[in-house]
């Protein structure tokens, strides 16, 4: 299935979590199996091209794709956290969102020095939560070059944030 075809898989579904945002919904298209497998393809195919040696995800639907992408290239995957969960020191950033504010960790030790990390998240909106990511990883040694989305909500800014920090961004779909 091509990026057309898989975009009506994702449904709309307005004012959640709060009035006046048009929320995303993944949860169709992981629901649909051959839709779900050509997504993770697609975006397997741009981490390859990326010159990807590690996928970083970001809790929750990050993990989603980002683990199955790891997963099919046999690459290492990077679990970036919401608070408190990991069971070792780690390093954290604040962040704010389209709907709300939230913190992000990692596990210092899960990059190498110079791995060059590709980002992979459901959407992107404001861009807050790949940047915090892409600090994060940075922090911890990582080269992050790259980052990929299923969604991008191009009106929110995120894609032009990230560049501006160095980061080149593709996703399957607007
Ligand atoms: C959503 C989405 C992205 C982020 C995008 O996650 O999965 O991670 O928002 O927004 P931004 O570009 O404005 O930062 P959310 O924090 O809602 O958490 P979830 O994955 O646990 O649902
Ligand atoms: N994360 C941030 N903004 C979002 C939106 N509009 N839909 C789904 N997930 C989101």
């Amino acid at each position: 299935m091509s990026p057309d075809e898989l975009k009506p898989l994702v449904r709309t579904i307005p004012d959640f979590p709060q009035p006046g945002i048009l929320f995303r919904d993944i949860t169709t298209l992981i629901g649909h199996g051959a839709g779900f497998a050509h997504s993770v393809r697609h975006l397997a195919d741009r981490a390859q091209a990326a010159g990807a040696e590690a996928v970083a995800g970001m809790e929750a639907r990050g993990f989603i794709f980002g683990a199955a992408v790891a997963a099919r290239l046999a690459l290492p995957f990077v679990p970036v956290r919401k608070p408190g969960k990991l069971p070792v020191p780690t390093l954290g950033i604040d962040y704010a969102l389209e709907y709300g504010q939230d913190r992000l960790e990692i596990d210092p030790g899960a990059v190498s020095p110079g791995q060059r990390v590709v980002i992979i998240d459901d959407l992107i909106a404001t861009g807050g939560t790949a940047l915090a990511a892409t600090a994060l990883l940075r922090q911890a040694g990582a080269r992050v070059d790259h980052a990929l989305f299923v969604i991008d909500l191009p009106d929110l800014g995120g894609a032009a944030r990230l560049a501006d920090a160095g980061v080149t961004v593709a996703a399957l779909m607007a």
